[in-house]
């Protein structure tokens, strides 16, 4: 099946203390949102890729002009993720005229480091199902809830509790109509499954690995430049 891939990489990445936004941010020679879309370029049915920008950023276009061959498109981000996400549909079903039932898989710009495998895992897993599905990973460590004082007041039972990964995988209709619901109804998205849940769906869970992980702090990068290096070697 055809796909698209949308990356929202609007955010200010005020938690890397750095002095520019963490998606020009340099991994290897490259900056963090060219790693990221390299990852799923050349993998199959991949039609193109909307970027949500900063509307003040100038830079990732230029920088991205060394994918000249890949249909890479650009769209302003808004306040928050979710907003940044659905400018970006808009993008596909208005100025693209992309079809409702296409599939659109969201990935964080921040996650350089998605194996393609895993992908590719993901598309085959939601192909044919309506509600679609993300990668996720099994939760490792000992949930505690705290109380206002940051005391235990509880042991949270793990069996069966994931961490939600990206890509997110929906077809572009069913994903649009959500995440305008949960806008309407005032519900607060940190993912794109979330909307698709607050409709009565649900998404299929399909295990990435722990190693996909999400560049929030400084100390995440050489992480991420070892983590690269050992899936090449
Ligand atoms: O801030 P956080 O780490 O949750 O951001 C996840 C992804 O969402 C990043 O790639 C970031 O650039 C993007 N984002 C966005 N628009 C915003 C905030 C975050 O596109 N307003």
């Amino acid at each position: 099946d055809d796909w698209w891939l949308v990356l929202p990489a609007a955010g200010m990445g005020r938690r890397m203390g750095a002095d520019q936004p963490k998606q020009h941010l340099k991994v290897d020679q490259r900056t963090l949102v060219e790693v990221t879309l390299s990852r799923f370029i050349g993998l199959p049915g991949l039609k193109g890729a909307v970027l949500a920008l900063a509307p003040n950023d100038e830079l990732t276009p230029k920088l991205l002009a060394s994918f000249s061959a890949f249909p890479l498109h650009f769209t302003a981000g808004g306040a928050t993720r979710s907003d940044s996400v659905l400018a970006a549909l808009n993008y596909l079903s208005g100025q693209l005229a992309v079809d409702w039932q296409h599939w659109v898989l969201v990935h964080d710009a921040a996650r350089p480091c998605v194996r393609p495998a895993d992908v590719h895992k993901l598309l085959e897993a939601v192909r044919g199902s309506n509600a679609g599905g993300l990668l996720a990973v099994p939760v490792r460590d000992t949930l505690k809830q705290a109380d206002e004082r940051n005391r235990v007041s509880m042991t949270v039972p793990r069996d069966g509790v994931f961490h939600a990964l990206t890509p997110q995988a929906f077809r572009l209709g069913a994903l649009a109509d959500a995440m305008d619901r949960a806008h309407q109804d005032g519900v607060t998205l940190t993912d794109e499954s979330s909307a698709m849940e607050h409709v009565g769906m649900k998404p299929l869970l399909v295990k990435g690995h722990a190693d996909n992980l999400k560049i929030t702090h400084p100390d995440d990068l050489p992480l991420a430049r070892l983590i690269l290096q050992a899936q090449s070697a």
